[in-house]
């Protein structure tokens, strides 16, 4: 049997991508005030900036579209949803959403208030953002071995459960439920493992509080428990995913991404408490029940979306691929995120430009070299967007300088990959000639998305 494996998937429809000079690049970079947010998409040849709303949608989920049903009220599209986010969660409680930030405000609106602390292995940005806004304290505490870059512990997105108890004994009182990211976006796409989600439902239970998954990217946990987990090879993705729903009363999802959907997302409970008040909110942020902020042909994709994504030959594919790039940086001496994750994998800038001070932010630096070396695009997870601008004008800094190269669904080749190896490869060559850059103008909040920035 031959052991290449490969995209499960033929190309119907082909959209371009465009080669520019490295003159235009750096014309381009220059204008985008070396920020490449600020870069127009279709500058770009390799665009890991997300893996959010960026796939291809498969043939059945176009023919889907097709059969939206766009009547305001009881179309027969949110009945397909609603069918399939039951089927796959348990959960008879469904309230679809424009994508997951939405979920995370309403739910939180309802079911925290001013003072609480909700405890995660990490929360996303936009999941910390909502709680803060309503006064909560969100709270992470993934395993120890989900903080070191180099540790190849098999399941690092795992909630630290004795700090978690520690907090239920002192502060219960101030826990709403407990939430956990699958997998851990912000600690690298890390999986949890079924047994530590059984063993964070049971404490969390004993003290009688719910259990949420942040479930964007439950189908790649459900493959890594399926490799990785012992006892559970001979299982179907599917099955796992749908134990993983069990041990949980609910979920936030964002459909960008394991949904399959270029927009979307829903809240999924087990049972009607906080109901009620989330529709209410629906219906003034979003819409109405049956649609909330998505177009009836929006919730036909997710519905396909979310059932072609447990297919295993893609599952396979899917966590092969950040798998396959990373062997070749690591082959090449260029230091990442290991294991590598679902959806991505994050480049050690600092290791990679060791001659560049935190001030000189080595992830913004990094971003803007891959760009002008090979026209790709990713993220800068460091300083410039965890670190803040104080008062007094000085700057604090965050534990890692990453960069995150995250990878579409269904959208890229096996040769785009090699193609991003060999820029990498030969930027690391030349790593002592990038310089360092400095901010020239920042927002208040979130300044990553819009800073501008020169170089020193
Ligand atoms: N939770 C997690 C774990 C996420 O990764 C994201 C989005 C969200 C919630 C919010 O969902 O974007 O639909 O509102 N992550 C994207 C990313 C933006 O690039 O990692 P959303």
């Amino acid at each position: 049997m031959p052991r290449t494996i490969i995209e499960p998937f033929r190309i119907k429809s082909v959209e371009p991508i465009r080669m520019t000079t490295r003159e235009e690049r750096a014309r381009l970079l220059e204008e985008a005030k070396l920020n490449v947010f600020r870069l127009r998409a279709e500058d770009v040849l390799l665009d890991f900036l997300t893996d959010s709303g960026t796939g291809a949608m498969s043939a059945r989920q176009w023919a889907a579209i097709m059969e939206g049903d766009e009547s305001y009220a009881g179309a027969r599209s949110f009945f397909r949803f609603e069918a399939a986010v039951r089927d796959l969660t348990g959960y008879p409680f469904v309230i679809p959403t424009h994508q997951g930030r939405a979920a995370e405000r309403i739910l939180f609106s309802v079911a925290t208030k001013a003072g609480d602390v909700v405890p995660s292995n990490t929360h996303f940005d936009t999941t910390r953002a909502n709680l803060e806004y309503d006064g909560v304290e969100p709270i992470d505490l993934v395993i120890p071995e989900g903080l070191r870059p180099r540790s190849r512990h098999p399941f690092k997105g795992n909630i630290d459960l004795d700090r978690v108890e520690r907090l239920l004994a002192e502060r219960g009182d101030r826990v709403p439920f407990g939430m956990i990211t699958l997998t851990n976006n912000s600690g690298g796409g890390q999986p949890v493992s079924l047994a530590n989600l059984r063993a964070y439902g049971d404490l969390l239970r004993r003290y009688g509080k719910p259990l949420v998954l942040d479930a964007c990217r439950f189908a790649e946990n459900a493959m890594f428990v399926k490799l990785r987990e012992e006892g559970q090879g001979g299982r179907t993705p599917r099955q796992i995913a749908q134990e993983a729903f069990s041990i949980a009363d609910g979920c936030l999802v964002s459909a960008k991404k394991d949904g399959l959907a270029n927009i979307g997302g829903f809240i999924a409970l087990r049972d009607e408490r906080w109901v009620e008040a989330a529709r209410n909110l629906l219906i003034l942020g979003e819409g109405f029940p049956t649609y909330g902020g998505l177009a009836g042909r929006d919730l036909e994709a997710i519905a396909v979306g979310l059932e072609e994504v447990l297919h295993e030959d893609y599952l396979r594919y899917r966590l092969r691929t950040a798998e396959y790039l990373g062997e070749k940086l690591l082959a090449a001496g260029v230091a990442i995120v290991e294991p590598t994750g679902g959806h991505a994998v994050y480049l050690d800038a600092r290791d990679f430009l060791p001659h560049l001070r935190p001030e000189d932010y080595p992830g913004q630096a990094l971003s803007c070299a891959l760009y002008l070396e090979g026209g790709i695009r990713s993220v800068e997870i460091g300083s410039v967007m965890f670190g803040k601008r104080l008062e007094d004008g000085t700057e604090t800094y965050h534990s890692m300088e990453l960069v995150r190269l995250a990878f579409p669904r269904r959208v890229y080749t096996q040769s785009h990959f090699d193609y991003a190896a060999e820029v990498i490869r030969e930027l690391k060559a030349r790593a002592s000639e990038v310089r360092g850059v400095r901010i020239a103008k920042q927002s208040r909040h979130l300044r990553h998305f819009t800073a501008e920035f020169r170089w020193v």
